[in-house]
């Protein structure tokens, strides 16, 4: 399917229709119905982050000397994050996103790795599974191995499995403050001295927690440690766009020295077009998400953020108290934030789910073992009674068997002997097959269930690594 270029242009007002027509099928975040994605602080923090934004529409991060105000914001945003984050002389760069901050990290540890420790050829990093897959991608980006180690049955790290995983190429230990799927935090110091010992790096991804754990704790909530103030820890990332009720496109990394960061930074010296430095990965840097990061930190401050932790700490325990109530689903571990993941020993997960999502809630699906998860925000402050009710409904509606829940266990059961006995090549047309037949159609398929529990159990992870990128290549491609 083709799209031509437009031959002529539309009114302002035919454009801004066609785009609200468009999002009719979206999220409805708005109503505090997705419980990911999205950070919603109010609607006063939304018109803020709004002006904010359109102020600084216009203005480039990629040259700090032309702009004053945006090295201003910048510096002062990471000043501000460098005071919360336990270490006021920390340095570091506002990036795009958490993904950005954590590639830095990983570049940054390969390039110190080569100048300290040149014997190294083939550095690895030990992350625990629980870790955000942009370690994965800066793994295939910057040539540092990624390896994973098992987690504690509370899902937390397993220290002793760290502990001895570390080899001779090892680089960079990683600890999550908390970890995406289950909301826990690892043990960071009995991590981190590992770190220190062998005189490597260590690294907190505190993209979730970053914002949020400082006033968790002010608030009395039980917090490990896990800032730049625990010895061995080296740098540390937390997103604004998260729990610091940013505009999109805003976290920070930080690290212990300005040395270390040096490691991160670009400088090409010999082009035509003049001398070119570059402190991450973008070129070019839109200036609004800076702006509005700084316009948000300064408009809450420690007093307006301890209010929207309190409000939503307190929502969360409801919401877990809630799920806990029900029989045969549970909140899994114990996480310390309000990120949290459900589970079940009984109950398909993945089936609540879908009844979920036809009462218009939008969960993640999330594998080993089965859960979905649930990021509490601000937005849904409001909603709990109205959510739990719901989960009630859904629940009860998965306990009840059908023709239909028969169908796809069949489904699964018969897919699942024939990935064995297949040819490699065909399973991944095999697979599409079983996504057009949930209602798929090459986008993802509009009944998880079958689908998840199919790719959950497939004993070759290669294909269905094909498989998703076949849904990838599917969804950037023009349909009418
Ligand atoms: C722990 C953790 N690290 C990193 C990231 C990546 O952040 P982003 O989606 O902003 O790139 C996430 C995203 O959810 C996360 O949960």
């Amino acid at each position: 399917m083709t799209l031509p270029f437009p031959t002529h242009g539309k009114t302002k007002e035919e454009i801004l229709t066609a785009m609200r027509a468009a999002r009719d099928h979206d999220v409805q975040w708005q109503k505090g119905r997705a419980f990911s994605l999205v950070y919603h602080a109010g609607n006063d923090v939304d018109d803020l982050l709004k002006e904010a934004s359109l102020l600084f529409f216009s203005e480039n991060g990629l040259n700090p000397a032309a702009f004053p105000s945006l090295q201003k914001f910048e510096t002062e945003i990471l000043a501000m994050a460098a005071s919360l984050l336990g270490d006021e002389n920390a340095v570091g760069t506002v990036t795009s996103g958490g993904t950005e901050s954590l590639l830095m990290t990983v570049k940054t540890a390969r390039d110190w790795a080569r100048k300290h420790h040149p014997e190294i050829k083939e550095p690895e990093m030990i992350v625990p599974i629980s870790g955000h897959p942009a370690f994965e991608k800066a793994s295939e980006y910057f040539g540092v191995k990624a390896v994973r180690t098992p987690l504690r049955a509370d899902s937390r790290a397993d220290v002793e499995a760290v502990r001895k995983a570390v080899t001779h190429n090892t680089i960079l230990i990683v600890g999550s403050a908390p970890a995406y799927p289950h909301g826990v935090v690892d043990p960071i110091r009995e991590m981190a001295a590992i770190a220190q010992e062998r005189g490597i790096l260590f690294h907190t991804d505190a993209c979730v927690g970053g914002f949020m754990l400082p006033f968790v704790r002010k608030l009395d909530y039980p917090v490990p440690d896990f800032d730049l103030s625990v010895p061995g820890v080296t740098s540390i990332s937390a997103d604004l766009h998260k729990y610091a009720y940013a505009a999109k496109g805003a976290s920070v990394i930080l690290y212990k020295t300005p040395e270390l960061r040096r490691h991160q930074m670009f400088v090409s010296t010999d082009w035509p077009g003049g001398i070119y430095p570059s402190a991450s990965m973008s070129g070019t840097r839109p200036a609004s998400p800076i702006a509005a990061a700084w316009a948000v930190l300064n408009y809450l401050g420690e007093a307006g953020y301890l209010e929207l932790t309190d409000a939503v700490m307190k929502a969360a325990k409801r919401l877990q108290e809630g799920v806990n109530a029900i029989p045969g689903i549970k909140v899994m571990s114990d996480p310390e934030i309000s990120v949290f993941a459900i589970g079940s020993d009984g109950l398909d997960v993945y089936a609540l789910a879908d009844e979920l999502t036809k009462r218009n809630w939008h969960l993640d699906r999330q594998q080993f073992p089965p859960t979905l998860h649930m990021t509490v925000q601000h937005g849904h402050v409001d909603v709990v009674d109205e959510f739990l009710s719901d989960l009630t409904d859904a629940a009860n509606a998965v306990r009840k068997p059908s023709f239909e829940k028969t169908a796809n266990a069949w489904m699964i059961a018969i897919a699942n002997f024939l990935v064995r006995i297949l040819p490699e090549a065909w399973v991944t047309a095999l697979m599409e097959k079983v996504s057009s037949l949930m209602g798929g159609g090459g986008g993802l398929p509009s009944k998880m269930a079958p689908m998840y529990g199919l790719m959950g159990s497939l004993p070759n992870r290669g294909d269905l690594k094909e498989m998703v990128l076949d849904l990838l290549d599917g969804m950037t491609r023009y349909k009418k």
